[in-house]
């Protein structure tokens, strides 16, 4: 395939647009599927600024089947990022999750079928392998039962794509495993934006920083790791993105009819306090937080083989830690500071 047109859809969301940035720098046209239910119109604009171009953009739920015969023509593959990702919000809110995460991946399914669009890249997790005996986590480690509802869906995903090819012929699938995105782009234009109280570590650690919340609460101290806190892979969000063009480019010229699955992760693990040390060293505060018990759903410790991704798809992260807290830091200030006042 020449560069083509890609429908993302979550485009607008957290990893989706700096998705959308790399696929237009690397010569791709784009086009956006986005409800935004955890995103804003004012990340096309800014998606347009970093990357010199207004991808085309789509206003629509793709758990509404009906809105997808709106999309245009001649789509030649689809990332489909559209899904909800908060471990603890799933355990309160189970089915949310479950129809959210699976009749989007139904319809993005369908609509490739009928459509004749053969290249797939589904947003997959390491949440499914559950809390894994073996670590690092390889593309061979067995699923361990998902410990929470979103960690089951993308289980479930991964099955219903397997399933799903064996009856149509011709579709060729990436599926990858996303450890724990975090960081931001560069410019600090675009990054994460949760709306409401943040789930997840670093924007919470942001917004602790910027005044908004008094004190991040460590979720467990008395785990068997390194200092008792819960250890995950924390990957640059640019690299993720990055990861993303080499995985189309890849499931293009995969044979018909198969699936390939990724880890996409940095391969160390680090702890809570571990990221808190980095927040404080790359911004020069002192974040304040406390203890407290276990989080719902948490697992203990996971972090990636990152070897397949190495060797098969020559992806392999640029960034460290520090630059993930680093970039996350400056989003929090340029939007508090310049983006949201102007838009209040
Ligand atoms: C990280 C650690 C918390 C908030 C994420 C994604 C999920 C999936 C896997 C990709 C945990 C602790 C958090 C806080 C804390 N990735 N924590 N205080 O749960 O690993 O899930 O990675 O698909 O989509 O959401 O990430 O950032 O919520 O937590 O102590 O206020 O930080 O307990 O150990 P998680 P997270």
């Amino acid at each position: 395939m020449a560069k083509g047109k890609i429908l993302v859809t979550g485009g607008l969301g957290y990893i989706g647009s700096h998705t959308v940035v790399e696929l237009i720098g690397a010569g791709f046209s784009v086009v956006i599927a986005d409800n935004l239910s955890n995103s804003d119109e004012g990340v096309l604009r800014r998606i347009e600024t970093i990357a010199g171009v207004l991808p085309e953009f789509h206003q629509i739920d793709v758990c509404d089947v009906s809105a997808l015969k709106n999309m245009p023509s001649n789509i030649d593959g689809v990332i489909h990022f559209a899904a909800y990702k908060s471990v603890s919000e799933s355990v309160e809110f189970p089915l949310k999750y479950y129809r959210n995460n699976l009749v989007s991946l139904m319809n993005m399914l369908e609509f490739c079928a009928e459509r004749n669009i053969k290249n797939f890249v589904f947003s997959s997790s390491c949440t499914v392998y559950g809390q894994s005996e073996q670590l690092p986590v390889t593309e061979e480690s067995p699923f361990m039962p998902a410990w929470s509802p979103y960690g089951h869906t993308k289980q479930i995903g991964e099955a219903m794509i397997a399933d799903f090819l064996k009856s149509t012929p011709g579709m060729r699938v990436v599926s990858l495993r996303y450890f724990n995105p975090a960081g931001a782009h560069e410019t600090g234009l675009i990054g994460e934006l949760p709306r409401g109280v943040p789930n997840n570590l670093m924007p919470y650690i942001t917004q602790t920083a910027i005044g908004l919340r008094d004190k991040l609460k460590v979720y467990g101290s008395d785990y068997d790791t390194i200092d008792g806190t819960a250890v995950r892979d924390y990957i640059h969000v640019a690299d993720l993105a990055s990861a993303h063009v080499k995985a189309i480019n890849f499931c293009c010229g995969m044979p018909e009819n198969k699936v390939e699955v990724f880890n996409l992760g940095s391969g160390n693990g680090f702890s809570v306090l571990e990221v808190i040390e980095s927040f404080n060293f790359t911004s020069g505060l002192k974040i304040p937080y406390e203890m407290v018990g276990r989080r719902a759903g948490d697992v203990e410790k996971i972090w990636a083989d990152t070897t397949k991704a190495e060797k098969v798809l020559g992806f392999v992260p640029q960034r460290i830690l520090d630059d993930i807290t680093l970039t996350a830091w400056k989003w929090e200030q340029n939007y508090r500071q310049n983006i949201e006042r102007k838009n209040s």
